[in-house]
């Protein structure tokens, strides 16, 4: 397994280019399985959960090209297996996109159930009450979720809870559906509106995406499109605090400010000084230190639960206390022990963590486990004084491209040891 050894302390300075969205282009990829027409996705960024999707989808008939500039036309007109297996399920939760788009089009679907994670338990009843309301008769089996639907019918349907790939599943579901359905207390996140621009170039008719009420009236059949997915805010946010955190300057291209309104107020109330254009951010510290922020993470356009992690560590070493409160997932909080073992003060009560900034931190080996739990230990890394390394970063290279390269590119020293060369280099740790 690889690892990153992160060597601290400077300040980030330069410009890099932020990629399109994981948490877009996932479902984009999956809706294609709604058309027997090819979809052309552009902006697609190169991380392993877009290759798991890939896999996915080219296990079921789905033909993928792709170019070099990961543009990627996905025909489905062959697709000859509606199951999804327990062993890329596991590997990625988002799998679970699949069952709407091929219970619609072609009237059955096998998804297995995707379990616990890292954190908290994650259910999926939301997709199946959904589905299920649209006439779909649903079995749980030897760990799949079995679903037939001669053709879904529109329904009235309310989310218990504010779910992004529930919302996802049910819109493109009940794109193919016979009526008209509706989806009240559905997710308003931006991925949520660019699934549903997409939707409506394949000639899907919805209306109100980005809102709480979504209305879908549903069409035969949907057709061939071209659709390039927006930018990643959460890579764009977790970049900028980076940037604060190291009292650094960056300029971050092919961005849209627009959706992280939430995390830049929380950035200016830190100290940073922001400018925005369409396409860009320029953030910048002036050399002052962070001064510690209080944050509530809450579906969009709320604080983002994926943003928390990186706002624990910017509190590490800001001036002052900071709480944290994680409201959307039950045990997100993975890091706070790793960031302990490196200097943080950091108190547990209950889903809040308080933060109390110290002067610095220090190096140590650290263990990733999630997603941005991961990207957290890399910005602790990046102030920590001495050299940082951080173990199963797999989980990193899930969702940020590149994340060595463009951390160097703005003056970090970062460097990945492949696992391959692992038995060498703790040898000459050690010699
Ligand atoms: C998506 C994002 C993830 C982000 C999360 C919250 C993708 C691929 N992933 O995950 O990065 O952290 O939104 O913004 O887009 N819930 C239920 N029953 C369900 C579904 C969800 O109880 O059927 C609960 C979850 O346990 C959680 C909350 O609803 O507490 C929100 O989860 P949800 O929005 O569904 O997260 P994901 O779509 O899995």
């Amino acid at each position: 397994m690889d690892k990153l050894i992160i060597n601290g302390g400077l300040p980030l300075k330069g410009e890099i280019r932020i990629s399109g969205a994981k948490n877009a282009a996932l479902p984009v990829l999956v809706a294609s399985l709604l058309t027997s027409e090819p979809l052309r996705i552009s902006n697609v960024p190169h991380l392993q959960d877009i290759t798991t999707t890939m896999e996915l989808l080219g296990r079921m008939g789905v033909r993928l090209v792709v170019d070099e500039r990961m543009t990627v036309e996905a025909d489905a007109s062959g697709v000859h297996m509606l199951r999804a297996p327990y062993d890329l399920v596991r590997t990625m939760r988002a799998s679970i996109l699949v069952l709407g788009p091929l219970l619609a089009r072609f009237g059955e679907a096998e998804v297995s159930m995707p379990g616990g994670c890292a954190i908290g338990s994650r259910p999926v009843n939301l997709h199946i009450k959904g589905l299920q309301a649209m006439g779909a008769e649903i079995s749980i089996e030897e760990g799949y979720i079995k679903a037939r639907a001669a053709r879904l019918k529109g329904a009235r349907i309310f989310m218990d809870m504010v779910s992004v790939t529930g919302t996802e599943n049910l819109m493109m579901a009940a794109s193919l559906a016979d009526g008209v359905t509706i989806i009240e207390n559905a997710a308003r996140e931006p991925e949520v509106m660019d699934l549903a621009n997409c939707l409506i170039a394949m000639g899907a008719r919805i209306q109100g995406a980005g809102s709480a009420e979504i209305t879908i009236e549903g069409v035969e059949r949907l057709h061939g499109a071209c659709h390039e997915v927006i930018p990643d805010r959460i890579e764009t946010g977790t970049y900028l605090v980076a940037a604060a955190m190291t009292g650094g300057e960056v300029k971050l291209r092919c961005v849209r400010p627009g959706l992280l309104e939430a995390v830049l107020d929380k950035l200016r109330d830190a100290g940073a000084r922001l400018e925005t254009g369409d396409d860009w951010i320029r953030l910048s510290m002036e050399g002052r230190r962070p001064s510690a922020v209080s944050i509530k993470t809450a579906p969009y356009p709320a604080f983002p639960t994926d943003m928390q992690a990186q706002f624990v560590v910017l509190n590490c070493v800001a001036r002052g206390t900071g709480t944290v409160v994680e409201t959307v997932f039950e045990n997100r909080f993975m890091h706070v022990h790793e960031l302990q073992r490196m200097g943080a003060d950091i108190t547990m009560e209950g889903n809040m963590a308080v933060v109390r900034g110290v002067e610095g931190l220090h190096g140590a080996p650290v263990m990733a486990t999630d997603l941005r739990a991961s990207a957290s230990l890399v910005l602790a890394g990046l102030v920590a004084h001495s050299e940082t390394i951080i173990d199963r970063i797999y989980h990193i290279d899930r969702g940020y491209e590149c994340i060595e390269e463009k951390l160097s590119q703005l003056g970090a020293r970062i460097r990945r040891i492949p696992g391959s060369q692992l038995g060498d280099w703790t040898k000459r740790q050690t010699a």
